[in-house]
């Protein structure tokens, strides 16, 4: 959990906004400077910009980057979108789930290591792909899971 009083700060200087207009920003400004948007922060947001809890929860459930738990020390990225999936993705994502122990959309219980989907990252051509800590890795198969799954454990 984050720091409750340095949350309140981070959005009380965010209150001056139109409450829809400052949402998103407000939501990135929290991410960025905590590293995700801890659960306890929502009635925070909410209240000072007069919104239901729902409508702040919709908005940060509706986008993938925004993170409500605490970023892993590694970030594997695996590609979902049309090309990757045409080429074995959703085979390569069970794979790499089973080796590492976390589903997608989560990250481990140990902080080691999270699982996280994107959409296309513009190497269609030799999918599927990933991204590892920002690296970009293509044609992703049985022994590439291996080595990256090596890689982030280490
Ligand atoms: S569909 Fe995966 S990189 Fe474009």
């Amino acid at each position: 959990m984050t720091d409750i009083a340095a949350i309140q700060t981070l959005i009380d200087g965010a209150v001056h906004r139109d409450a829809r207009g400052a949402l998103l920003p407000l939501l990135h400004e929290l991410q960025e400077e905590f590293g995700y948007i801890d659960p306890a922060a929502v009635p925070l947001i909410a209240s000072a910009l007069n919104l239901s809890r729902a409508e702040v929860h919709g908005v940060i459930s509706f986008y993938p980057e925004l993170r409500t738990e605490a970023p892993a020390r590694h970030v594997i990225k695996l590609c979902r979108a049309e090309s990757c999936q045409a080429r074995g993705g959703a085979a390569i994502e069970a794979a790499m789930a089973q080796h590492l122990g976390v589903a997608m959309g989560h990250a481990r219980k140990d902080g080691q290591v999270a699982l996280e989907p994107v959409y296309c990252l513009g190497l269609c051509a030799i999918g599927p792909n990933a991204l590892v800590d920002g690296r970009p890795v293509a044609r992703i198969d049985g022994e590439a899971v291996t080595r990256i799954s090596a890689e982030v454990e280490a």
